[in-house]
C-alpha cells in the first residue's frame, strides 16, 4: 500500500476537524496538484480555447439530454489546452505515476497522451474500444480496468481509457474526470446504461471515502507553473477556507444540469448584469465567461475595450483603480470578486499576447445571449475558483463555496 506514497512524495494527510461541516470518519484523501500554463506555442489565445470549450460542453449537454450523443464524442474531449490543473495519479501495481488534468467537466479517467500506459499485474484489457474526437482534441484506444492510486489509498478495478493515439494534448498524460457520473454514459460501445463508475464513485462504493464529495482548493498564481492546488476526496479540508461553507443545489436547467451546474446572478458594483440563471462551475476553463448581454454591460460599466491581440477586455491602470467589485449571488450568498480578482496576472500579460502596459480582465463573453434558451449562461472557471474554495458534492446534489485567505489577496 505504501509503495505509491514514495511516488507521490508530496501527498498530505489531513484529518477531519470539528469545524468541518462534513462528518469525516476516515482520513481524507488529499492530492496536491499544480497549475501549468502551456507555453509550447509561445503566446496562447485563452479566450478562443475557453469559448470553444463552453460551446462544446453546451453541445454535448444538449445531445446527452436528447439521448443523441454520438458515441465517438465521449465526455473526455473538451479540455483547455492553455491552463491545466494537473494531479499526479498512480495506476497499476507497482504504480506508474501519470500527470492527469483535473477536470470537473468530464467523468472518464484516461491515460496515454504522454508517457505510454504501463501494463502490470493489475491491468485488465476489457477489449472494449474507446475513441473520442471533439474539435481539435481526440484520442482513441482501449478500455482497461486497473488499480488507481490517489494519494495513499487505492481504487481497485477502476475503468480507465488507454489511448493508443491522441491529438491536442501536450505535456499531460490524460484526464482525471471528476464530473458527474452520468457524463460517462455513451463513452463506450458496450458499457452499462448507467455509465462507467468514476473514481469518486468507486472510492465511495469500495468504502474508502464516507461520501461522494470532492473539495478543491486553488490559489491565484502569477507564474506559468506553480504547485498550489489541493484536491480532497471524501470531504472538505477546513484548513483551506475561511468563514462558512455555503451550498447551493445543483441546477435543474439543462444542459447546465449535466455538469456541475448551479443558478447564480451577477452584479457589477450595485448593477445586476446577469439575472439569476443557470451555468456551470468548471476547473477546465481559465476565465469567467458570462452571457453576451451581461458581458456587454460589464464592458460598458468598466469602460473596457476589446483588445484585438488577446481577445480579452483591456483597461488602463487608471480604470483599474476605479474598478468595482463583481458580486456573484449564489443561493442567497454573495461571493465578491475584488478588482484584483478580475484581472489577469500582469506578469503573464505577454504570455497571452498582451502588452505589459495594459490591464486585462478575466471576464469574457460565453457567446450566447441570456435570452437564447441555451441553458448554460456562465462558466465560473479557474479565475473564480482561485478565489473561492469549492465543493462538488454528489451525495447531496450540491455545490459549495467558501472564502479563502486568497479571496481578497492582491496578487495579480
Ligand atoms: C483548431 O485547429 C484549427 C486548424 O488547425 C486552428 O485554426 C484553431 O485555432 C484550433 N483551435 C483551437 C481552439 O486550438
Ligand atoms: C434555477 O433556475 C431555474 C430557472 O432559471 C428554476 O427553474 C430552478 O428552480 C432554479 N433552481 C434550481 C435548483 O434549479
Amino acid at each position: 500500500m505504501f509503495s505509491a506514497v514514495s511516488l507521490l512524495t508530496t501527498v498530505l494527510f489531513a484529518l477531519s476537524t470539528a469545524s468541518s461541516p462534513v462528518e469525516i470518519r476516515s482520513p481524507l484523501i488529499t492530492l496536491p496538484f499544480a497549475r501549468s500554463l502551456n507555453t509550447r506555442d509561445g503566446t496562447v489565445n485563452l479566450l478562443q480555447h475557453d469559448q470553444a470549450r463552453a460551446t462544446a460542453l453546451r453541445g454535448r449537454g444538449i445531445a446527452t439530454a436528447a439521448g443523441e450523443l454520438d458515441r465517438r464524442q465521449g465526455s473526455i474531449l473538451v479540455t483547455n489546452e492553455v491552463a491545466h490543473y494537473i494531479a499526479a495519479v498512480g495506476i497499476g501495481s507497482p504504480a506508474t505515476t501519470y500527470n492527469l488534468i483535473v477536470d470537473t467537466g468530464s467523468s472518464n479517467t484516461w491515460v496515454g497522451a504522454g508517457i505510454p500506459y504501463e501494463v502490470t499485474s493489475t491491468s485488465v484489457d476489457t477489449g472494449e474500444p474507446v475513441s473520442a474526437t471533439y474539435g481539435n482534441y481526440s484520442f482513441s484506444g482501449k478500455e482497461y480496468t486497473d488499480t488507481v492510486t490517489l494519494g495513499c489509498l487505492t481504487i481497485t478495478q477502476q475503468s480507465i481509457g488507454v489511448a493508443s493515439q491522441s491529438a491536442g494534448f501536450s505535456g499531460v498524460d490524460g484526464i482525471l474526470g471528476i464530473g458527474p457520473e452520468d457524463l460517462t454514459v455513451g463513452t463506450l460501445t458496450n458499457e452499462p446504461s448507467t455509465g462507467i463508475p468514476t473514481v469518486t464513485q468507486n472510492l465511495y462504493t469500495q468504502g474508502t471515502i464516507p461520501a461522494e464529495i470532492v473539495g478543491i482548493s486553488f490559489e491565484p498564481t502569477t507564474t506559468t507553473s506553480f504547485r498550489n492546488g489541493e484536491l480532497t476526496f471524501g470531504g472538505v479540508d477546513s484548513g483551506k477556507y475561511t468563514g462558512t461553507l455555503n451550498y447551493t443545489p445543483l441546477t435543474t436547467t439543462s444542459p447546465a444540469s449535466r455538469y456541475w451546474g448551479i443558478n447564480e446572478s451577477i452584479a457589477y458594483g450595485g448593477t445586476t448584469i446577469l439575472s439569476t440563471t443557470a451555468g456551470i462551475v468548471d476547473t477546465g476553463t481559465t476565465l469567467i465567461l458570462i452571457a453576451s448581454d451581461a458581458f456587454d454591460q460589464y464592458r460598458s460599466l468598466t469602460g473596457a475595450v476589446s483588445d484585438s491581440a488577446t481577445g480579452m477586455l483591456r483597461i488602463t491602470t487608471l480604470q483599474y483603480i476605479a474598478l468595482q467589485n463583481l458580486n456573484f449571488n449564489i443561493n442567497g450568498v454573495t461571493y465578491t470578486l475584488t478588482p484584483n480578482g478580475q484581472i489577469w496576472p500582469r506578469s503573464l500579460n505577454t504570455y497571452i499576447g498582451g502588452s505589459s502596459s495594459y490591464v486585462y480582465l478575466v471576464v469574457n463573453d460565453i457567446g450566447v445571449g441570456s435570452n437564447s434558451g441555451s441553458g448554460l449562461y456562465f462558466v465560473n472557471g479557474q479565475a473564480f475558483l482561485e478565489r473561492f474554495y469549492s465543493v462538488f458534492d454528489t451525495t447531496n446534489a450540491r455545490v459549495g463555496f467558501a472564502t479563502t485567505p486568497y479571496t481578497d489577496a492582491i496578487t495579480n
